[in-house]
């Protein structure tokens, strides 16, 4: 496969996923997917996350907890929480070592997904983060019990999101042109 193909694979298949199989990850491939995060972009390359790797079942109950959106946690193998520190584009910098850690996770077979609505104090207090850090995530991570549902995704098409040039000209003029 070349790697563009490759690429595109792991982004058209990868869905959220929220239902996790009982099988731990193995701390090495935890620690690989933390070193994708480390070598994200970010403004000014100032590299403002902070992760913190949680494991602890009774931890990842306690965090499911904090959001009303996010109770698959509690079923994940491990949850990375994402804080960035001195951050002038927080969600920026944040979201994008995420979401690279999440696509190379994905090439591993390990699924995640993305939660939000947490209750930052409580999560900071859980996991004795320095009052100076701001919450962006906390992922849950792990293998996916339903591989089947894998693959189909429900997306607007291209034509309802993107023009050429100017608003209101189709991108399809993209293809009569050389
Ligand atoms: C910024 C953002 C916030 C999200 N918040 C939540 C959340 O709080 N809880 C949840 O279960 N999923 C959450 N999701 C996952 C989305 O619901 C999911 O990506 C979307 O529905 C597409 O799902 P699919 O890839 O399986 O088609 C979030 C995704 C993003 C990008």
């Amino acid at each position: 496969m070349e790697r563009h193909e490759i690429v595109e694979e792991l982004i058209k298949t990868n869905l959220a996923v929220r239902d996790f199989k009982e099988e731990d990850v193995p701390s090495d491939v935890i620690l690989r997917i933390l070193e994708v995060g480390r070598l994200a972009h970010s403004s000014k390359n100032t590299q403002p996350w902070r992760f913190v790797v949680v494991r602890d079942k009774a931890k990842l109950y306690e965090i499911s907890r904090t959001t009303p959106t996010g109770a698959h946690i509690a079923r994940a193998s491990f949850a990375i929480a994402l804080f960035t520190e001195n951050a002038k584009l927080p969600e920026i910098d944040g979201a994008r070592a995420m979401e690279d850690m999440i696509l190379y996770a994905w090439s591993l077979g390990i699924g995640s997904c993305w939660i939000t609505n947490f209750d930052e104090d409580r999560v900071k207090k859980l996991l004795k983060a320095p009052a100076s850090w701001k919450l962006i995530t906390v992922i849950p991570f792990g293998y996916p019990r339903n591989p089947k549902r894998l693959g189909r995704k429900r997306r607007k098409p291209l034509s309802e999101l993107a023009y050429y040039e100017e608003y209101g000209r189709p991108v399809t003029a993209l293809s009569e042109e050389r």
